[in-house]
C-alpha cells in the first residue's frame, strides 16, 4: 500500500505542485521556528521560578536552544539540497532508485524533528494542566498579541492543517453565514498532546493504525471532538453483509464483521455467554438475546418479593401514556440496542447513544438494523431544541455520577425534548444515603410525574435503592 502513495507524492513534487510542496517546507520551518520560540520563553520562566536552580537550568537550557537552532539549520540546509537534486532529476521519477532516495529522505527529516522534540517543553501531555511552568505557552491563555493559533500548539503536522480556519473559497461569506470552515477540537485535546499526536500520524490516503481504542480514549477523557482523519479506517478483514432485516433483530451477528482485536472476546459467543463476563461489567448479559434480552421491557422480570414493586416498566404501558405521540427518540444507555428493537415494534424510532466499553455494543447494535451513535457524555446531544418524543436511559447514569454533572445533562436532555415529549429514567441506582439527593435533581425539571417509584435494590446487602420515572416535560409558555 505503501509504494504507490510514495511515487504518487514523488510525482506530485516534481509537476504542477512543486509549489505546494515549498509552501509546504515554508510552513515546516516556521512551524520549529515557533516552536523553538516557545522553548526560550519557557526557558525565561524556569529561571524565574527557580531561583535555587538558575545557573544550572538557564545553561541546559541555553544548550537546549542551541540544539535546537543547529538542528533547524540543519533540516534547512536539507531541504534546500533536497530540492535542487529533485529539480534535477530525470521526469521519470517513479524509478525504484528515486523512491529509495526519497523514502531515506523523509525518514532523515522525520529522526531530525524527533531529536528536536526531545528538547521541547510541551511533550508532557497530561501532566501539563498542573505544570505552572508550562501555563504561559498554552494557546488559550496567551496573552493575544502572540500567536495564539492552537495549530501552533501540535507538532504533527495534520493536526495543524485540521484546526486552521479555511477560508471560504472566492473569499465570500457561504450559504450558512460564514466566511470560512472552523473545523475544532475538544480544549482537552491540549492536555494529551502525546496522543493526540501519535492519534494524528499517520500517512495520508493510507489505511490508519488500529487505534479506535486510543480514539475513544481520547474521547472519553474530553478530547471531543476528536480531529477528522484522511487516512481510511480499518475495517474487518473478512466483512460478511449483514443479515436480512427478517432476521437480523434478534440473532447473533456474524463473528467477522466485528473487529476484535482490543477485546477479551473474540467472538459474540464468548460475549452472550453468562460463564465468561467479558464484556462491560453493567451489561454482561446483553449479548444474551434469547434468554436475557428478550423479555426486557415486555415481560416483568425482576419484581421485588418483599415490596411487590419493579423498577421495570414496560413499553406498552408507558406508551400508553400517549399513544401515537411518541414517534421519535433518543436511548441514552449502556446495551446492545434491544430497547431501539422493541421500540421498532411500535413503530417508535430510537437511536442509541453508547462507546465501545469492554465490547462492540456500536457493531452490534448496527449488526442488527438500529442506528447506533457514538458519542460521550461529555459532548452536548447532537438534536435541535424541542424537536424528541423520548428520551430512555438505563445503566448509564447511576450513583457515580457527579450532581453538577447530572444537572447540565438534564438541561440538556430538556433541551431536546419537545414538550409534552417523556423522559424515561429507567433503573437508576445508588447509595441508599444519596438518593434523596439525586431525587431533588430530577425534581429540579418539574416535570409532570406518570410514573416514580424507589425499589430496594437487593444485589449488595440492601445497601442500594433503585429509581425509575415516567417523566413528562411540561409546555413553559413564555411571554416575548
Ligand atoms: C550540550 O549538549 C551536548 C550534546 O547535545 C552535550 O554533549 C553537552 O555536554 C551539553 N552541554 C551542557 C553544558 O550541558
Ligand atoms: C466576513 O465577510 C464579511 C463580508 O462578506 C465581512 O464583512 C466580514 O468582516 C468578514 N469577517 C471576517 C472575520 O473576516
Ligand atoms: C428474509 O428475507 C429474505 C430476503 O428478503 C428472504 O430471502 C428470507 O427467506 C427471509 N427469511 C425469513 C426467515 O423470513
Ligand atoms: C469464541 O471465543 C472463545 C474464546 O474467546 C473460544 O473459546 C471459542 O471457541 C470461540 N467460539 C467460536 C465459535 O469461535
Ligand atoms: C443465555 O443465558 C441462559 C440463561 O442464563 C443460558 O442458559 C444460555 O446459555 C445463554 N446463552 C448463551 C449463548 O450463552
Ligand atoms: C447463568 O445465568 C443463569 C440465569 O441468570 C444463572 O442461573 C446461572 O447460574 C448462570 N451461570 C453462570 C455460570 O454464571
Ligand atoms: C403484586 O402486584 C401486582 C400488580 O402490580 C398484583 O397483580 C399482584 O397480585 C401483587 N402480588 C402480591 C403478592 O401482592
Ligand atoms: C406500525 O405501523 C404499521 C404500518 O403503518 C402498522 O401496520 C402497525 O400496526 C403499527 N404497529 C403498532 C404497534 O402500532
Amino acid at each position: 500500500m505503501r509504494k504507490p502513495n510514495v511515487l504518487m507524492k514523488l510525482g506530485s513534487f516534481r509537476g504542477v505542485h512543486t509549489s505546494i510542496f515549498i509552501l509546504g517546507t515554508f510552513a515546516l520551518l516556521i512551524s520549529i521556528a515557533t516552536l523553538s520560540k516557545f522553548y526560550s520563553i519557557r526557558s525565561l520562566l524556569v529561571a524565574d521560578a527557580f531561583c535555587n536552580y538558575n545557573v544550572d537550568l538557564k545553561s541546559e537550557g541555553r544548550n537546549g536552544s542551541q540544539v535546537i537552532r543547529g538542528t533547524v539549520q540543519i533540516v534547512m540546509e536539507k531541504i534546500r539540497k533536497e530540492m535542487s537534486d529533485l529539480r534535477d532529476l530525470p521526469m521519470d521519477s517513479s524509478s525504484p532508485a528515486s523512491l529509495l532516495r526519497h523514502s531515506a529522505f523523509l525518514a532523515d527529516i522525520l529522526g531530525l524533528l524527533e531529536s528536536v522534540q526531545e528538547y521541547l517543553p510541551l511533550n508532557e501531555g497530561i501532566g501539563y494542566w498542573h505544570n505552572s511552568e508550562i501555563k504561559a505557552v498554552h494557546p488559550l491563555l496567551k496573552p493575544k498579541q502572540q500567536s495564539d493559533e492552537p495549530a501552533d500548539y501540535f507538532l504533527i503536522e495534520e493536526i495543524r492543517k485540521y484546526v486552521k480556519v479555511k477560508p471560504n473559497r472566492l473569499g465570500k461569506q457561504n450559504f450558512m453565514g460564514a466566511n470560512g470552515t472552523f473545523n475544532s477540537i475538544g480544549h482537552t485535546c491540549f492536555s494529551m498532546k502525546k496522543e493526540l499526536e501519535e492519534y494524528m500520524d499517520y500517512d495520508v490516503g493510507e489505511i490508519c493504525n488500529d487505534d479506535w481504542k486510543l480514539a475513544q480514549k481520547l474521547m472519553v477523557h474530553g478530547c471531543d471532538p476528536l480531529p477528522r482523519r484522511r487516512c481510511f479506517s480499518r475495517a474487518p478483514q473478512l466483512y460478511s453483509r449483514p443479515f436480512y432485516i427478517n432476521e437480523s433483530m434478534w440473532k447473533l451477528p456474524d463473528n467477522r464483521n466485528v473487529r476484535w482485536s482490543q477485546y477479551r472476546c473474540k467472538n459474540f459467543t464468548c460475549l452472550a455467554s453468562n460463564a465468561t463476563h467479558k464484556g462491560f461489567f453493567k451489561c454482561a448479559d446483553c449479548f444474551n438475546l434469547t434468554d436475557h434480552e428478550m423479555p426486557r421491557w415486555i415481560k416483568n422480570v425482576d419484581i421485588d418479593p418483599i415490596t411487590n414493586l419493579t423498577a421495570d416498566f414496560l413499553i406498552p404501558e408507558v406508551l400508553d401514556i400517549k399513544p401515537g405521540e411518541i414517534r421519535i427518540g433518543l436511548d441514552f444507555s449502556i446495551g446492545t440496542g434491544t430497547f431501539a428493537a422493541r421500540m421498532r415494534e411500535f413503530n417508535v424510532t430510537l437511536v442509541s447513544a453508547i462507546i465501545n466499553l469492554g465490547a462492540p455494543f456500536n457493531e452490534m447494535i448496527a449488526l442488527r438494523g438500529l442506528v447506533p451513535l457514538y458519542i460521550t457524555i461529555n459532548q452536548r446531544v447532537p438534536f435541535f431544541d424541542n424537536t424528541l418524543d423520548l428520551i430512555h436511559t438505563t445503566r448509564f447514569l447511576d450513583g457515580w455520577i457527579d450532581f453538577v454533572l447530572l444537572d447540565f445533562i438534564l438541561y440538556d436532555w430538556d433541551r431536546v425534548l419537545r414538550p409534552g415529549g417523556l423522559l424515561w429514567i429507567d433503573s437508576f441506582f445508588c447509595a441508599k444515603e444519596d438518593m434523596n439527593d439525586y431525587l431533588e435533581v430530577f425534581k429540579m425539571l418539574k416535570y409532570k410525574k406518570h410514573k416514580w417509584v424507589v425499589v430496594p435494590k437487593r444485589d449488595k446487602d440492601d445497601r442500594e435503592v433503585f429509581f425509575s420515572a415516567v417523566l413528562e416535560k411540561p409546555p413553559r409558555p413564555f411571554r416575548r
